[in-house]
């Protein structure tokens, strides 16, 4: 699969523009990390920009959330491993993480929404002007963002990542493609 074809797929699939952002968002640090720990950056990109195209499609229902999932990634040629990334990000589903694939899109997952909130209460309202260190500080405050899963962004501890390289490395992803996301 190319990731015009996955693009192609989720604009099929997706219509609310924030969750495709979501997924780029996702795509971004999950190369990053790929290209940090010596991974395979094509095949973990895919899987952060893939993770979350049945969201519409099972209309919040979470038995079957992110099992459409991997089969849709199946059937774009996505590899067992990538499906299986994307199934156990539901621990609704109890399968457990397994691979160093299935743990670093874990943590990277509610990465996004933190660093997107944290941009978004600044004055310029922009990624670029954004610190590693404030982003870390929003981290700690718990009524901050509090949909993005504190315990599960931490981790990145199993990645041998402390938290501060992962939240800037996820930063500089981020605002590399920050056109993209509009921030
Ligand atoms: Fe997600």
């Amino acid at each position: 699969m190319t990731r015009e074809e996955a693009l192609e797929s989720i604009k099929a699939n997706v219509e609310n523009k924030n969750l495709i952002k979501h997924m780029l968002a996702t795509e971004a640090i999950m190369w990053a990390l790929a290209k940090r720990l010596g991974e395979d950056e094509e095949e973990w990109g895919l899987t952060g920009l893939l993770h979350d195209i049945d969201v519409e499609l099972t209309e919040g229902d979470m038995n079957s959330h992110s099992k459409l999932g991997a089969d849709l990634a199946r059937e774009l040629g996505a590899s067992e491993a990538m499906a299986h990334a994307i199934l156990c990000h539901n621990e609704v589903h109890g399968v457990p993480l397994e691979t160093k694939l299935d743990k670093a899109f874990f943590c990277a997952d509610p990465l996004t929404g933190l660093i997107i909130a944290a941009a978004l209460v600044r004055p310029d309202k922009k990624l670029a002007s954004l610190k590693a260190t404030s982003v870390t500080k929003k981290f700690k405050e718990k009524g901050f963002a509090a949909g993005a899963d504190r315990q599960q962004i931490a981790q990145c501890s199993e990645l041998e990542l402390e938290l501060g390289e992962f939240i800037e490395l996820g930063l500089k992803a981020m605002q590399g493609i920050a056109a993209d996301l509009g921030l």
